[in-house]
């Protein structure tokens, strides 16, 4: 259902674009899936299952960060008297920007939330858990990709703004991706406006490969579920025993890379698509990348787009980090 204060970034609905995303992807000679249409109702859940695993270290650290340094943060985002929109990409369920919220809301009235999502779902489930959850809470969803957002005209360029970019959604981007990214958000920052941008580190190759690898077969769910959500919107005939799934870390590169691969020589018919693809055994579907970091490749980014580095706000451990920029 879709809520009466939602506005859309693009006149391409998700479906359409996945329709879009999903024959360029698989006609390609590397075959692969954009990781941005996992979160359909189905591979949320598992999401929030894999959130939970002891091993998937990233939720409970970041919500660490925040929890023990929100004082801190809330405060370095309210500077002068000038009311803000605090804008949030990729927002999904905002279970931890929660944390923020309340206690910015406890030190400044004015500011307006403003979640990102191309999941329509997401940020309808969102509405409606923080109005009642915080009902003072002034909310204002948008739906769809934000690499849109600075096209589309929905943002108040006026507005002194802080952007959120929690769970190192930043770490699935290609290093092309990451350039288009943080170009847009300096187009769209004014002078002063700051972003919180979440970076997983690079650590231990056992501790990442034990989230992203793990031995519930949750990341395998979520990853199959990718073509689940083709055979339910699309009716296409994947058959999920016939891949199975692969990672890669590199402790070089800070790459982990997810895959789907197919085990059998096979052809998937997507029939509302009207396409056919034909997969050669062992021939590998690339699903996502988690790239993990480290403070100078950060600092490094921060700077060469722009920005200033004002503070990277870490764990006790040094696994995660909110990094907090702001446009000089
Ligand atoms: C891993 S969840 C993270 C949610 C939340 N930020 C957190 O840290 O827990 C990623 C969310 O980003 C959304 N998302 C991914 N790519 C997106 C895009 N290009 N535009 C808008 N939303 C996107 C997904 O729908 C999903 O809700």
């Amino acid at each position: 259902m879709q809520n009466k204060n939602e506005y859309f970034i693009a006149e391409m609905t998700e479906i359409q674009s996945l329709e879009a995303d999903t024959i360029k992807g698989l006609s390609s000679t590397h075959k692969y899936l954009l990781s941005k249409y996992f979160y359909d109702d189905a591979g949320s859940s598992i999401f929030q299952e894999i959130t939970r695993m002891p091993e998937y270290y990233l939720t409970k650290t970041e919500q660490e960060i925040l929890e023990t340094q929100k004082e801190h943060i809330t405060d370095s985002f309210i500077s002068g008297d000038s009311a803000i929109d605090l804008l949030e990409l990729g927002s999904g369920d905002g279970s931890k920007t929660k944390i923020i919220l309340k206690l910015l809301l406890q030190k400044r009235s004015d500011f307006k939330y403003i979640p990102v999502d191309i999941s329509s779902k997401a940020n309808c489930d969102l509405v409606s858990e923080l109005s009642k959850d915080i009902p003072s809470l002034k909310i204002s969803p948008l739906t769809g990709d934000f690499f849109g957002l600075t096209d589309s005209g929905n943002i108040n360029r006026n507005k002194r703004k802080v952007i959120l970019f929690l769970g190192s959604n930043i770490g699935n981007f290609t290093e092309p991706e990451i350039d288009l990214f943080l170009t847009q958000l300096f187009d769209l920052c004014r002078k002063g406006d700051k972003i919180l941008i979440g970076f997983d580190l690079k650590k231990s190759p056992e501790i990442i490969m034990k989230a992203y690898d793990d031995h519930y077969g949750l990341t395998r769910k979520f990853n199959l579920n990718h073509l689940a959500r083709l055979n339910r919107e699309f009716g296409a005939d994947f058959n999920l025993s016939a891949f199975e799934h692969h990672t890669t870390y590199n402790p070089v590169s800070g790459y982990l890379k997810s895959f789907l691969v197919s085990k059998e020589q096979q052809t998937v018919n997507i029939t509302s698509l009207g396409q056919r693809f034909v997969f050669s055994r062992w021939e590998p579907v690339f699903m996502e990348l988690s790239r993990k970091f480290d403070i100078a490749t950060i600092e490094s980014l921060a700077f060469s787009h722009g920005f200033s580095v004002i503070k990277h706000f870490t764990d006790q451990k040094n696994w995660f980090t909110d990094s907090l920029w702001i446009k000089p």
